[in-house]
């Protein structure tokens, strides 16, 4: 079955071509990074726009790329729900007008749930249940994936998300967005040790995350040294602030793996493209006989593809949706209704 993904949910137009859930015959994406830039953080108005003018070029651009037309397509999918919903909408307009347009049957992915099925498209031998953290710009939970669409909530974050310390860091510092590209590469010059930043939660026997207070202290340390009239040593602040996200990252989904007894470990959404993150997870895993399955980066980033490809699985599981479907900023992700923190970045 050739399914083609869209995904409009924030700052990426996504359009992917996949066939039976695993087999990407194209994945294109539209940044509009150079859009929110000068802002140091998304407009909803101009990512909506920007959508509108790159959806029919990505769907075209995709279905030149995989050298298929119209008929070979058996069904369209849509993140419709998490995310910002301007940008939701347009996405959510596209699939179904090419739905009744092409009489295709139509489905709605929760975008997370998108994030989380890279690993499966990447890794179509994974087992259930596995271990996921899911660390993007709205989001950072660690999940049990207990089988297709059914997911358990272990721990999440109580104030920011980790990629929103990224970005807001990266604002202060003066570099552009998005913030954790920028300072992932600016932290390979520096030195982890400069500064001790803050673990918040850390020592707390619990699977819960706190970015905020980390985020305070690295803004506070930058204010003190303007202050002060010395110069910002921004790759060391770089180095140390990643060290301090990727500790937590890191032993806070060892604790859940142990605690679960889960022995796969996977990580979802746009932080895990950090390359520290990747390879310390991994060392880490492997010194405790635990197995790491990460999707490759051009998954890891909002994409159309993971829309396919979770549209796949679940359509056996749920069937297709009418006409009527709806956009939302927030939804409960999967079976069993998981409902987790609202991040204001989403809000209605
Ligand atoms: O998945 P995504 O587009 O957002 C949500 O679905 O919420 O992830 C975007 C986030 C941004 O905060 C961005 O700064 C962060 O992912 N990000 C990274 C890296 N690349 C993207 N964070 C750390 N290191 C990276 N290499
Ligand atoms: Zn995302």
């Amino acid at each position: 079955m050739l399914i083609l993904g869209i995904d409009t949910t924030c700052d990426d137009t996504g359009v992917g071509l996949v066939e039976d859930g695993v087999k990407i015959l194209a994945n294109r994406i539209a940044s509009q990074h150079s859009s929110h830039e000068r802002f140091g953080g998304i407009v909803p108005m101009i990512a909506a726009r920007q959508h509108v003018l790159s959806v029919n070029l990505m769907i075209r651009a995709a279905l030149e790329e995989a050298e298929v037309g119209w008929d070979d397509v058996d069904a369209v999918a849509v993140s419709n729900h998490q995310g910002l919903l301007l940008s939701l909408v347009v996405g959510t307009a596209a699939a179904k007008s090419i739905a009744l347009a092409r009489g295709l049957p139509l489905i709605g992915i929760h975008h997370l749930e998108g994030h989380i099925y890279s690993n499966l498209i990447e890794h179509p031998h994974l087992e259930f249940p596995f271990l996921c953290m899911t660390v993007a710009g709205g989001h950072t939970m660690l999940l049990k994936v207990v089988d297709h669409g059914e997911y358990a909530l272990l721990g999440h974050t109580r104030d920011d998300a980790a990629g929103e310390a990224y970005d807001k860091i990266a604002r202060r510092l003066g570099l552009g967005y998005p913030g954790g590209p920028i300072i992932d590469r600016r932290a390979a010059n520096g030195n982890q040790k400069a500064f001790s930043f803050p673990r918040p939660m850390l020592n707390k026997n619990n699977l819960e995350f706190s970015f905020s207070g980390l985020k305070s202290a690295v803004i506070r340390t930058i204010d003190q040294l303007e202050k002060a009239g010395e110069e910002i040593p921004v790759d060391d602040i770089c180095a140390s602030f990643q060290r301090a996200v990727v500790d937590i990252l890191v032993q806070k989904t060892l604790r859940a793996s142990k605690s679960e007894g889960l022995d796969r470990i996977t990580l979802a959404g746009g932080v895990a493209m950090n390359s520290l993150l990747r390879s310390e997870l991994e060392k880490e895993a492997a010194a405790r006989g635990l197995e790491t399955y990460v999707p490759r980066l051009n998954l890891c980033v909002d994409n159309g593809a993971m829309v396919a490809g979770a549209a796949y699985f679940l359509q056996k599981e749920r069937g297709f949706d009418d006409l009527s479907l709806d956009a939302r900023a927030n939804a409960p992700l999967g079976a069993r209704g998981l409902r987790y923190r609202h991040e204001s970045k989403y809000r209605e």
